[in-house]
């Protein structure tokens, strides 16, 4: 979901959808406005703009911006798995809203949309609690048009009710997950949905570590007609701007359980990061791997030797490493729990660790407000009890602070992002991604077939 204050986006966007041309660069900046920057030398576009290089190669590259859509009917993929509560309500509509741009604006240049989405994951077949049907009603309100619902997301009588549709006209295909073939990539199932329209857009940024029939396979069969959504530029763009080309000092914030699922993240991180703070249950890691007594605290004995190569590896690299030097003990994980205050270093026994301490928060605000550049992915703290919450609070706030300073900030991953919500300090940050596992596997540095697919990589 993009957030337009405190980001300098639309420098970056504008070289989206460039030709090169005779010297000169035909430039459209996103989403409207156009023009030509004759003295622009090709370095000091690239050296600006590295991420866009990518598409300067690709003259042939489509984007909603560029791409004629009138008559047209528009296939977008979208990731619609939001959570529902026991009555099918929708309880957090985040991604349906993050949408809803880019289904605007094909309407608004005279196409039909085409909706298509996985929700939750069914295990053989259609399950009516995984109907797409239980969303048409919020998504239809948010959108402002009565969208129609399909049967299916194949088949004859989804393909006559996507060439009836006129423009403006919108259709949602059933379940994407209903036929086992869409995880497996089949060809010939990513066939029979490609005869459903006549372009492919792919704004599905939360599933794009997903190499499944319409997040990725199906790009083949529009070789001309493919093109990612604005989410999609979005998220891309405002990752790119914290890993390639941060304003220093960049700080990186990792939070969390365990060691062993952020692992290679941090590796990554090391390459990119000026400060890296490590918070949450893996703190008591890496306090117990420099022989600190941890009490009962959350630990992984299989990590230790991991944590002092990190530290050592931080070391060799310049990266300042914080970690808690001192916590909020509690004798029960439990909202109601006893606590005291207690070095990092020395919890007592049948004392756990669940916060940050007063000295640490000092430590971590003072590094994160002077930053340039931030990334959160993960909670330094229980933050879902309430007593256990000020140290992710703080972290939050100092974001923000360091966000109205000019920072760019980037907070990614459920828990993080349930934080920020719980603080309400939302609209303080730069930019909130909607990714979870298609994140993680973006900073570890991986390539997404999702995205892959629309680059024709
Ligand atoms: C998610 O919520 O992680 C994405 O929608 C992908 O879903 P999946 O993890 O079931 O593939
Ligand atoms: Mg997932």
């Amino acid at each position: 979901m993009k957030k337009s204050k405190n980001t300098n986006s639309a420098s970056i966007t504008a070289v989206f959808g460039a030709e090169i041309s005779s010297g000169e660069f035909y430039f459209i900046i996103n989403p409207d406005i156009q023009g030509t920057v004759p003295p622009f030398r090709e370095e000091y576009i690239f050296s600006i703009f590295e991420f866009t290089f990518t598409y300067l190669k690709k003259t042939n590259m489509q984007t909603i911006s560029t791409y004629d859509f009138a008559g047209k009917k528009a296939l977008i993929r979208v990731d619609f798995n939001v959570p529902l509560n026991d009555n099918f309500e929708i309880t957090d509509d985040t991604r349906i809203r993050a949408a809803i741009p880019t289904i605007k604006k094909i309407i608004e240049k005279g196409g039909s949309p085409i909706i298509m989405s996985h929700f939750g994951r069914p295990k053989s077949g259609p399950e009516d609690k995984f109907s797409m049907r239980h969303l048409v009603k919020h998504f239809s309100n948010l959108l402002g048009v009565d969208v129609k619902l399909a049967p299916d997301c194949i088949g004859e009588e989804v393909k006559a009710m996507a060439k009836a549709l006129k423009p403006g006209e919108v259709l949602l295909l059933e379940n994407l997950r209903f036929h086992k073939e869409e995880e497996k990539g089949d060809v010939e199932f990513s066939r029979q949905l490609a005869e459903n329209g006549d372009c492919w857009v792919n704004d599905a940024f939360g599933t794009a570590h997903r190499a499944h029939a319409s997040t990725a396979v199906m790009a083949q069969f529009f070789p001309n007609d493919k093109m990612f959504g604005y989410l999609i530029e979005g998220e891309i763009e405002s990752l790119d701007k914290v890993l390639k080309n941060p304003t220093r000092p960049m700080t990186a914030i990792m939070g969390g359980a365990k060691v062993s699922s952020k692992i290679t993240i941090i590796e990554n991180m090391l390459d990119k990061v000026d400060n890296l703070i490590i918070g949450g249950g893996m703190t008591y890691t890496f306090v117990k791997a420099n022989g600190g007594k941890i009490g009962n605290s959350i630990c992984e004995d299989d990590y230790l030797e991991m944590a002092l190569a990190i530290q050592k590896k931080a070391a060799e690299k310049g990266v300042k490493l914080y970690i808690a030097t001192d916590v909020v003990a509690a004798d029960d994980f439990s909202p109601e729990a006893n606590t005291q205050p207690a070095p990092a270093n020395n919890i007592p026994d049948g004392w756990q660790g669940l916060d940050a301490g007063p000295e640490t928060i000092a430590t971590f605000k003072n590094v994160i407000e002077n930053s340039g550049t931030i990334l959160w992915n993960g909670p330094v703290g229980v933050f879902e009890f309430d007593k256990f919450a000020v140290g992710s609070r703080a972290v939050a706030e100092a974001i923000a602070a360091a966000t109205k300073k000019g920072a760019f900030s980037l907070i990614g991953g459920g828990d993080s992002v349930a934080c920020i919500n719980k603080f309400e300090l939302a609209d303080q940050v730069s930019y909130i991604s909607t990714a979870g596992g298609a994140l993680l596997e973006y900073l570890e540095g991986r390539v997404l077939p999702g995205v892959a697919a629309v680059l024709g990589e």
